[in-house]
């Protein structure tokens, strides 16, 4: 049976390491601020910068969210980020994805200033991070290379399987996991023998939004699987990418949803703010 990685404890661990160093700021006559930018009525979204907002109230950092209507303007929300990268208590911006049909996604990260890119979504970061030279890495991938190394989990030399390639995970995991001396095959919608390559993983991600994409046969008996994915099964319960109760009995660990990777990824929004700050308050 495998071993559940337990997110949410390793998250609390996190979170209490920056809010003992929130309040050393906080001595110094520094507070770190974050603003979440949330444009229209997307009820997933809502939910999760409410989540980021608590998050951030629990650690001591000062956030705001900014709400726009769906109806904005490009310009209107390029705008209103503009006015944020100039404001010295905001050390963080984050505009919440996906944003409402007929605005730009990228035209909108491309106008965050890069040292408040707290997602690293910025083509400078996103740059950054292919070089192996970063202040920020994206949340999920850092939250899940946190949890391979709380559990201690050797990245070296292994065969690493991430199932995805969006820009916000699947890309960027790929690529910390080879900064990591992993040996790493990225599988997507157009791959062939799907399976026969994710069986070959010793440490398997999978970021596709499917619920029970991943099947006993397409694990590796032993192998390390991590589930990114943020479902509703055929009963609208909450579930990830992986057939949990097919896969627990053959892996060697497993992260469960929700309590696995969920909860890691607020946990290092919060430690990209406060590196932010830091490098603002020097
Ligand atoms: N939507 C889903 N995940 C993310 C994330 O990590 N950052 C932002 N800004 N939007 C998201």
């Amino acid at each position: 049976m495998a071993k559940r990685i337990d997110g949410k404890a390793i998250a609390a661990q996190v979170r209490a390491q920056v809010k003992n160093e929130v309040a050393q700021m906080e001595e110094e006559g520094y507070t770190p601020g974050l603003a979440v930018v949330l444009v229209g009525n997307d009820p997933a979204s809502h939910t999760y910068v409410r989540n980021k907002k608590k998050a951030c109230e629990e650690t001591g950092i000062y956030s705001e969210i900014c709400e726009l209507p769906e109806t904005v303007s490009q310009q209107e929300l390029n705008s209103l980020v503009q006015e944020l990268n100039r404001r010295p208590d905001i050390d963080g911006i984050l505009v919440q994805m996906p944003l409402p049909q007929g605005l730009d996604e990228s035209a909108v990260i491309n106008a965050i200033a890069p040292d408040k890119d707290v997602d690293a979504f910025h083509p400078v970061n996103v740059g950054h991070i292919m070089i192996g030279d970063f202040d920020f890495l994206p949340c999920t991938p850092a939250g899940i290379l946190e949890l391979l190394h709380h559990e201690q989990i050797e990245v070296a030399g292994r065969h690493c399987v991430v199932i995805g390639r969006s820009n916000i995970v699947g890309k960027p995991m790929a690529m910390l996991l080879l900064h990591e001396n992993g040996t790493v095959t990225i599988c997507h919608s157009k791959t062939q023998n799907l399976p026969e390559l994710c069986r070959q993983a010793d440490i398997l991600v999978s970021a596709v939004g499917k619920a029970k994409f991943v099947t006993a046969d397409m694990v590796k008996p032993g192998a390390v699987v991590i589930d990114v994915g943020m479902n509703r099964d055929e009963n609208g319960a909450l579930c990830g990418d992986v057939d949990f109760a097919q896969v627990e009995p053959i892996a060697a660990a497993i992260t469960p949803v929700p309590g696995g990777v969920g909860p890691m990824t607020i946990a290092m929004l919060l430690k990209n703010t406060l590196t932010a700050a830091r490098r603002h308050n020097r």
